[in-house]
Formats: structure tokens, sequence, C-alpha cells
């Protein structure tokens, strides 16, 4: 932990916590060696986190020792394959501190195949209301083509700049447009893929006494922020794991109120999701529960190893994870905005809360020459990439918060919009020339679970090359 740099000792001034952190450094030394090894400076934890050795060690051990059989039977390999599923299953409750009599873990694929099964399953209708706001990933924005599809009115809630959060005093007239005959879904990230605002969790409340079922987004928030689900409790929530611990790739869950999957009606039926189903009979009883939302076989094999990273992350913490986020994120952002090129204008402009209340670990911003014109967000990766840092750029799946960051107004989007047809359709180049010329994009960093000082120092000392 010691270093004599001055940056060092002014970061540990300013963020005297830092340093009960400590455990983070040791664990990343002995199971992310490689992250060091190969020199990376990884900044795009939004986009996914990253595995201790550990992890593979566990899973793999496990998968050497067992026989494990396809779940959906009887047979000694099969209901060690079911024990390890369930097992997984009740420990992602314990985990979110859910109530089992309450909440029910359905495995996805990832956070969009959770986010699908809500869409294409929940009663949408005329009268009803798909309420969220514009500062959501497309996956969720995705779920008003079935609420368009069935009649229900899709309604947007703007976020403002410069801090991206939703107008509090504004929120209860949009809930208050739920009509109590039919059903209304009401659908937030608890933590913004672009600008890292952390949205309430106390509008889950006021949006359950307003009438609406209500979908949190915690794919952005999990992995640096403990979601008490004996406190909050939002009908829907969807996640990746990849997000949370690296490993496994390829599993999300929705993790759903009892009372709520019961409102959802499935389009289909599949293998596994049915008490039984008769091709004479033409019919079919769905099973209860997450089985019913679980299609063909489940990843039986690498579930195991969601419970292992569940407890990579408890044997940490989420205490000194999120302290860690605050004091590296604080530090990022408090150098960032200060550094001002020789003209006086500032290198950059941060889309989101430049201090730490109520926010993640992710910057997004756009970076600017001496004379305040825009730099093209794919020359800061490309350069970045030259170094290695990783980051992200472009809209991160998020155009709402993208187009509100951007000053993209609906009139020059709909001038966009007017190919319907697949084949006429623009490309991502075609749409930034529809758009004049305007930025399309933004540069996002973001912090997580491994970031240390020199990580942030890194990209700070790339960032202040860019000043002239
Ligand atoms: C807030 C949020 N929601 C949903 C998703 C979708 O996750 P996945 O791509 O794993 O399905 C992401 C991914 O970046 C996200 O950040």
């Amino acid at each position: 932990m010691a270093d004599p740099t001055p940056d060092f000792a002014a970061f540990l001034k300013a963020f005297p916590s830092y340093p009960e952190t400590h455990i983070i450094d040791e664990v990343r030394r002995a199971q992310y060696a490689r992250l060091d090894a190969g020199e990376h400076v990884y900044l795009d934890y939004t986009g996914a986190g990253l595995f201790a050795e550990s992890q593979l060690q566990e899973h793999q051990e496990l998968l050497r020792h067992n026989v494990f059989g396809n779940p959906h039977s009887s047979n000694p390999t099969s209901l060690a394959a079911t024990h390890h599923v369930d097992h997984a299953r009740e420990y992602v409750l314990r985990f979110f501190n859910a109530d089992p009599q309450e909440y029910d873990v359905i495995f996805t694929s990832n956070a969009s195949g959770a986010l699908k099964l809500v869409g294409e399953s929940y009663p949408f209708a005329k009268g009803g209301h798909y309420l969220l706001t514009f500062d959501n990933h497309n996956s969720v924005n995705g779920i008003r083509e079935f609420a368009h599809a069935r009649g229900a009115d899709v309604i947007y809630i703007p976020v403002a700049l410069p801090d991206m959060r939703v107008d509090e005093a504004s929120l209860d007239g949009y809930l208050q447009r739920a009509d109590r005959t039919a059903h209304n879904l009401f659908a937030y990230p608890a933590q913004s893929n672009f600008s890292s605002v952390q949205h309430p969790l106390e509008w889950i409340e006021r949006a359950h006494a307003a009438g609406w079922d209500v979908l949190l987004d915690a794919a952005a928030f999990a992995p640096t922020s403990r979601l008490d689900l004996g406190n909050a409790k939002p009908d829907f929530v969807p996640l990746s794991f990849y997000k949370m611990f690296g490993y496994p790739t390829g599993i999300g869950a929705l993790i759903a109120r009892r009372k709520a999957l019961a409102k959802l009606h499935r389009p289909w039926f599949a293998g596994g999701t049915i008490t039984v189903a008769s091709v004479q009979g033409g019919k079919y009883y769905l099973a209860d529960g997450h089985t019913a939302f679980e299609d063909g076989t489940l990843d039986y094999l690498n579930i195991p190893a969601v419970e292992i990273g569940l407890k990579h992350l408890e044997s940490i913490g989420y205490d000194v994870i999120h302290e860690r986020v605050r004091c590296l994120t604080g530090w990022l952002l408090d150098n960032l905005t200060a550094m001002k090129h020789s003209t006086g204008e500032p290198l950059v402009r941060v889309y989101g809360p430049t201090n730490m209340e109520n926010r993640g670990g992710a910057v997004t911003a756009n970076f600017f020459n001496k004379d305040g014109m825009a730099i093209d967000h794919r020359y800061i990766e490309s350069e970045a990439n030259r170094f290695n840092i990783s980051l992200r750029t472009g809209c991160f799946c998020n155009p709402g918060a993208g187009e509100i960051a951007l000053g993209i107004s609906r009139v020059e989007l709909d001038v966009c919009f007017t190919r319907p047809g697949h084949e006429s359709r623009l490309s991502l180049d075609d749409f930034r020339l529809c758009i004049d010329g305007k930025n399309s994009g933004a540069v996002r960093i973001s912090v997580g679970l491994m970031t240390n000082f020199n990580d942030v120092q890194a990209f700070l000392g790339f960032a202040r090359g860019l000043l002239t």
C-alpha cells in the first residue's frame, strides 16, 4: 500500500478511507495477477467484471470430481446437477436478502434474456402503460415493442443535464397516469450504464402505491452496490452475473416477486416449462414459478459457478468494494474535470454527476481540443488502445441518455428514421452524417471491483497527454 508519490499522498488526503480497502490490493495480487502481468489498465467494469483465478479453480474442481447429467431427470447424475442448480438458486436469493416465500429466481442467459421474458409475458393491453426513463439500456427500451403491439401506452420520463437525473417533482405526475383497471409497468435502472447515476430505490414504493409493477434493472448496480431485496421490493430484477464477477459468461437472472410472476403469460411452452403437453389433445399445463420460465435445458454446468462468484464478492464485501469505487471515481472525477488546455478550455465535459453522491463508478465524458471543438470519441479509444487502456466508447446501448447528453433533438432524429425498410436502413456512419456531424457518442471510463490507484493514474496521465 505504501506509495511515496506526491499524487498518492494527495489522493490519501482527499480520500483517507482508501487504505481500509487494502484487501482488494491483496486479492488483486493473488488472484488477478494477469492484469499487471499484461500491463492492462482495465477500465470497462460496466461492460464486464473480471474473475478471480480461484473462481476458475473451484469450478473446475467441481466439474472434475463430479458427474453431472441433464437435470430434467431423476437419475443420480441428473439429481446431482439439480442439487447444484437449486443450491445456486437459493444462494442468489440469500445474496440479495430476498425472502424465498416472496421472490423466485429464473436463470436466463443474461440481463437482456431476463428483460425479454418480462416483455413478452407482461399483460400489456389497451388502457395499460409502459413507463420508463430516457436513461435505460436498449434491452429495457425494447420492451416497448411488446407494449405497442398490445395497445399499451408507452411513456418516457426525461432526465436533465448536467446530472442526468429525473426531476423528482415531475415523477408523481407520471406515476399518476397509471390506470388501475389495467396493467402498468414502470422500468428504470438502479444505476445508469451511461451516467452512472443511481436513481432512487424509494421510487419503487411510490410507484407501487400509484398502481405500477416495477422493473428495476440492476445490471450496472449490482457489481459494486448492495441490493437488499428485504428492503427495496421491486417486482422484476434483471441482471447478468459476468458483470458482477466476470465468470461465467452466459448466465443472468430474473429475480421476481412470486405474485408478479403469477401475472405473466408466457407466449409459448418449451421443454422443461410444462407439467404436461399433448399433441393430440392440443393443450398443455404450464409448470409453476421459475420452472415455467426456463426454456429447455439450463446451463447446469456453469450455474454452480454463479454461487462461487457470489461467494467471491462476499469474501471482499460490498462495503469495501463500494468504498473503493467511491474513492477512485472521486479522484478520477476531481482530476479530470480540473484539466484545462493552455487556452483555458476544459479538456472534458462529463455527462452525469461530478461528485460522488448517489452515483456509481462510471465516468462518461467527451473530450475537447483547445478551441472547444469535440474530439471524436473513436479517436480517444484508438489512442487509449496504444496505452493498453480498455475503456468503452459509443452510446453503450443507452440511446435515451445519449440523446440528452449530446443534445440530439426529436426533430433531428425523426429525419434520420424515415427509412423503415431493413434494406435501406442507416448504418452507424450514415446516422452520424444524418445528425449533421454532431457527436454521436462519448467515452466511458468505468472503475470496478479490482481497480487500483495506478489504473486511475494511468488514465489521468493519458488524458493529460491530450492537453495542448
Ligand atoms: C444497465 C444495463 N442493463 C442491461 C444490460 C444488458 O446486459 P446483457 O448485455 O448482459 O444482457 C446492460 C449491459 O451493459 C446494462 O448495463
